[in-house]
């Protein structure tokens, strides 16, 4: 879908997921990560940038698996994550939009939970590679952990701490030959429609990731 009519149906809130492609599981259990291998940290970021060119091919379970892990999984006992967050809030959940389903990453399990088995990605941002990118993650701060932050604070944190996951995701893609874009362009309201989100819940950004196309 154009841009162009992404904004209009956006103006009129009738911007809708497609149907599922592909039947959804209710959960999907992610193989383990893979923490060994990978660029040496500084060519990484000697690599790292933003592509708006994919290809369709799907990531592969393994690949989709060590990315939830570098986005924000868990690398320490007592649950500390790849990502920093205020006063340890956690409050970022990355949801996780497939052609088949949109999933909540659960990193204490490492698995995938449905939340609607409809293909959101189109929903995901304005921008047109987006609808057909194999993968859209969307960052979604919940307010509800952050009482211990002062409210006019709560939105600059969530930020901060969407961005830091960000970043491990483009020096994860940088080092698997991946491409992706952090994008804060979307419809905020169709995509927490489609996520079914509560009033504690904001969109804060959502980040493209598919291997380069050509
Ligand atoms: C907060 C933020 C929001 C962004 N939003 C978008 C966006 O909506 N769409 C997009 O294509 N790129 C977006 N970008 C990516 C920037 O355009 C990109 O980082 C910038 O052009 C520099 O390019 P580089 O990442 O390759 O260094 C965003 C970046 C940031 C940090």
């Amino acid at each position: 879908m154009s841009t162009f009519t992404k904004l209009a149906l956006g103006a009129m809130g009738a911007l809708r997921p497609r149907p599922a492609r592909g039947k959804a599981g209710k959960s999907i259990k992610l193989p383990a990560p893979d923490k060994s291998g990978g660029l040496p940290l500084m060519r990484a970021l000697a690599k790292r940038r933003s592509s708006r060119e994919f290809a369709r091919k799907p990531l592969p379970l393994p690949i989709l698996s060590s990315l939830l892990w570098a986005a924000f999984g868990v690398n320490r006992r007592g649950g500390g994550r790849t990502a920093p967050s205020a006063l340890d809030a956690q409050e970022i959940d990355v949801y996780v939009a497939l052609p088949d389903g949109a999933y909540l990453y659960d990193a204490k399990a490492h698995s995938l939970r449905l939340v609607a088995a409809s293909d959101l990605r189109r929903v995901t941002g304005y921008q047109d590679f987006v609808d057909e990118a194999p993968l859209d993650l969307v960052y979604v701060a919940d307010h509800a952990r952050m009482r211990m932050v002062p409210v006019g604070q709560r939105e600059s944190y969530a930020s901060a701490a969407a961005g830091a996951i960000a970043q491990n995701v483009y020096l994860y893609s940088a080092s698997a030959g991946l491409a992706t874009v952090i994008r804060a362009w979307i419809d905020r309201s169709a995509v927490a429609d489609a996520l079914g989100l509560g009033h504690d819940q904001q969109v804060v950004l959502s980040q493209t990731v598919g291997y380069p196309r050509g």
